[in-house]
């Protein structure tokens, strides 16, 4: 049986760092499984689909041509790595994977992601939907302050100018999108461990989880 640990939650709660972190100190392989979504809604956006089309974004997401090269994401032969993390790109995002026929075309692809010795998988529904057997899910949150002022930094840091309010509207939006809709909507697993991280560090966060792994 190969491990699985999830670590689920909303936009900029700081899963995608935790989830790095966590692997990196298990040795253990990382599903980013937003990637697979945003390249979902890219693909779609190039192919000029018709995103309100289920079935037509998911024969997409089916057939994603997905190439990982020297720290870069490739969809066919387009470099897609800095368009994958735009704000726009998770908007996008959101609106195909509220799609059941999209989540359905991506769920083994992502069951395809276990290896030994373990997964760390990152998203909204990894608890829920995706490994619902696995022996340790966390629910990672932080209050939409904190979560927009580290989008702010993360955007500064790399040049790009940004206000703190407008951030955090976006984010608010976008979480009330991936609330409400009916496909896998984002909710805690029943037996997920909730974090709020707002005033841990990476380091304690991570230690946190490994603890809970240790038990
Ligand atoms: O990094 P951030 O949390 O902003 O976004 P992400 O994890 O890359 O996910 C982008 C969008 O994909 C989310 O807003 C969700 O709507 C969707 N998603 C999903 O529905 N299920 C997942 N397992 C992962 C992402």
């Amino acid at each position: 049986d190969i491990p699985v640990i999830c670590i689920d939650g909303p936009t900029a709660s700081g899963k995608g760092t935790l989830a790095d972190e966590v692997a990196q100190a298990l040795g253990y392989v990382v599903l980013d499984s937003g990637m697979l979504y945003r390249a979902s809604g890219l693909a779609a956006q190039r192919a000029g689909a018709d995103l309100d089309d289920g079935q037509a974004v998911a024969a997409i997401a089916a057939r994603l041509d997905l190439h990982f090269s020297r720290g870069r994401v490739l969809l066919g032969d387009d470099d897609i790595t800095d368009a994958l993390r735009l704000e726009t790109t998770g908007l996008l995002a959101s609106k195909v994977a509220a799609h059941s026929e999209v989540r359905h075309a991506l769920h083994q692809l992502q069951l395809d992601y276990r290896r030994l010795p373990g997964l760390v998988a990152d998203g909204r529904d990894m608890g829920t939907a995706i490994f619902p057997d696995a022996p340790l899910k966390v629910f990672l949150t932080a209050s939409a302050a904190t979560r927009a002022e580290r989008r702010y930094k993360q955007l500064i840091s790399k040049g790009i100018s940004a206000s703190i309010a407008g951030l955090r509207q976006d984010l608010e939006a976008r979480d009330l999108q991936d609330k409400s809709r009916k496909a896998s909507p984002l909710a805690p697993a029943a037996d997920a461990r909730e974090l709020d991280n707002s005033a841990l560090s990476i380091e304690e966060s991570k230690d946190l989880v490994l603890d809970w792994w240790a038990q």
